[in-house]
């Protein structure tokens, strides 16, 4: 016979300061791309390239030209509530103690590797977890590092002169400008991975992102018996 137990999986705290992130970091990033497109002189300049992500004709389509204003007027609200917003889920995870759920343990590179062959379908069977396995925690702890450097190199970029010893720690204004794109194209990076990731998990997973809550099949010890049984008759 097979049961249902329902287990809590996700405190209220963590939904809202996740839900909360996913459109700041949206907003964040459009505006970043308002200023950056919006002149020349904000293009990434490598010396020997100019890196620009899309063709010129893409930018001209979804109208993104000449709106450096309100580009900056929303990259520089919205980056004290995305700033607020990752510091609290940040203070969060370590006062509640949940940190011990998502920071890596020791054993996280060898387990990693064994989920990624699993994933990969290299491998049956994945290592014991608890909330999450080895690579989501690489993953979640990694995404929270990378929240931290685009604050740090976003803020000496604001204020170079005010902050000029953030900036000279980052490398200087040209090297923060650089660090900060790297950074944002590494969030996009994880964005893409997580969104995949939360597509392949399924919707139970997806759903206890928003009610806390998941549901797991159990079965009973009658039914474990005659599983084990009908395994080993396999072999
Ligand atoms: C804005 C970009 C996003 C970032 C930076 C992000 C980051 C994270 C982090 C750090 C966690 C772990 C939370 C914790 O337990 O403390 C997490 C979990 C999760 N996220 Fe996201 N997320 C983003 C967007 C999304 C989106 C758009 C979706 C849904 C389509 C989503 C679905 C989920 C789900 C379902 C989990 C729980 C995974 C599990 O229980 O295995 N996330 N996310």
């Amino acid at each position: 016979m097979e049961n249902k137990k329902v287990i809590h999986k996700h405190s209220l705290a963590i939904r809202w300061l996740h839900w909360v992130n996913f459109p700041l970091l949206a907003v964040m990033i459009w505006s970043g791309l308002l200023i950056y497109y919006a002149n020349r002189v904000y293009k990434l300049d490598l010396g020997f390239t100019t890196i620009t992500f899309f063709p010129e004709w893409f930018y001209d389509a979804i109208g993104m030209r000449r709106r450096l204003a309100e580009g900056m007027s929303l990259h520089f609200a919205f980056m004290w509530l995305f700033t607020i917003n990752g510091v609290i889920y940040f203070l969060y995870l370590i006062f509640s103690k949940e940190y011990k759920l998502l920071f890596p343990h020791r054993r996280a590179l060898k387990e990693a590797w064994l989920v990624l062959l699993h994933d990969l379908h290299i491998r049956k069977g994945l290592p014991p977890q608890k909330k999450y396995n080895a690579a989501q925690r690489i993953a979640y702890t990694g995404v929270i590092i990378l929240g931290f450097f685009m604050i740090v190199t976003g803020l000496a970029i604001y204020k170079p002169a005010q902050l000029n010893w953030l900036c000279a720690t980052c490398g200087g204004y040209e090297a923060a400008r650089i660090e900060h794109f790297v950074i944002t194209i590494l969030f996009a990076l994880f964005f893409l991975v997580h969104i995949m990731q939360v597509i392949l998990a399924g919707w139970k997973n997806f759903s206890s992102m928003i009610t806390g809550f998941e549901t797991k099949k159990i079965e009973s010890n009658d039914h474990k018996r005659a599983n084990l049984e009908h395994e080993k008759s396999k072999e």
